[in-house]
């Protein structure tokens, strides 16, 4: 397996970078590249820590280097929030961004599977597939946006307010990567019931964590190593699933044919090629689906930004 980071050097990518050379199967390629010089360095570093994983780093202009014969293809590339900034406002830079990475990936590893990270995730992915489409190598199955931290965020406060095992905790998150399209379905948490007062504000909690690291970190950027980490627990279900390995669900923002957008983050089982299977989200109580209701003209405006930008 050969995983290719692009943004490897910036803060999600360098966290992103660690884990996988750490957590990788043996005999898998791990190649890392970003604009900044300093990726060499990068992966020079990294390579001194003994785990069976080769890692090599490419920096410049040209990504291509990093992502021939890659399976799976990481971008976290882009600028992040500022205290005060919504994900929607880095679209102006990151957009131009993603564009131009697929467009390289599209060429030098048409059959990998992408993982996006970059924000605003609503519409960096729709840009992504529209890319792919125009490339002529755009495969829905093989295409993902990494909602992954709305989960792990979800099953840590939850635990914390339920003094749970928080290992043992799993909620699943749905919708879309910001604010409102974030929604965790606390009522399919299995063993605990929530009152009104505790859905309302473990939901507000989970849909603004991010913020909450924007505010945290006062200018110095959002979250990197909870990102990193979230990414990293994806792309290693991804890497299991193209292994052979079944039963691997994650929940995941893709182009599954959902009623409700053209992308959608719900459950899916990973296989071989990628999604497998989109699975139902199950039965939603009445508090989730007015949250659902007023989330879909916010996303579904997202994802034809996204779409508008590269046909425009
Ligand atoms: C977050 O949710 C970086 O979008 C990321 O914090």
């Amino acid at each position: 397996m050969k995983v290719a980071v692009l943004g490897a050097a910036g803060g999600i990518g360098q966290a992103l970078a660690l884990l996988l050379k750490n957590h990788l199967p043996a005999g898998s390629d791990l190649s890392l590249y970003d604009i900044a010089p300093v990726t060499p360095g990068v992966a020079a570093d990294l390579s001194h820590i003994p785990t069976p994983v080769k890692v090599v780093g490419f920096s410049g202009e040209d990504p291509s280097p990093a992502l021939e014969g890659a399976d799976i293809v990481l971008i976290s590339a882009g600028v992040a929030r500022k205290p005060g900034m919504d994900r929607a406002d880095l679209f102006n830079v990151n957009a131009g961004i993603v564009k131009n990475l697929i467009e390289k990936a599209a060429a030098a590893c048409p059959q990998a599977c992408i993982g996006i990270i970059t924000n605003p995730v609503n519409t960096t992915v729709p840009i992504a597939a529209e890319v792919l489409k125009k490339a002529g190598v755009y495969d829905k199955n093989k295409l993902f946006g990494i909602t992954t931290l709305d989960v792990i965020r979800a099953e840590t406060f939850v635990a914390e307010a339920k003094g749970l095992d928080v290992t043992q905790v799993k909620v699943p998150v749905i919708g879309g990567h910001s604010g409102v399209t974030i929604l965790p379905l606390l009522s399919q948490v299995e063993g605990v019931s929530f009152s009104d007062e505790e859905i309302e504000k473990l939901t507000y909690r989970i849909q603004n964590a991010g913020t909450e690291v924007v505010e945290a970190k006062a200018g110095g950027g959002s979250a990197t190593l909870s990102m990193g980490q979230a990414a990293c627990r994806f792309a290693l279900s991804l890497v299991k699933a193209m292994q052979g390995e079944a039963n691997v669900v994650e929940c995941t923002y893709v182009d599954g044919g959902s009623e409700h957008a053209q992308f959608f983050a719900q459950p899916v089982l990973l296989g071989k090629n990628g999604v497998e299977k989109v699975l139902p989200y199950g039965a939603v109580s009445a508090y989730e689906q007015a949250a659902m209701d007023g989330m879909l003209e916010t996303l579904r405006g997202d994802i034809e930004k996204g779409v508008e930008f590269v046909n425009q």
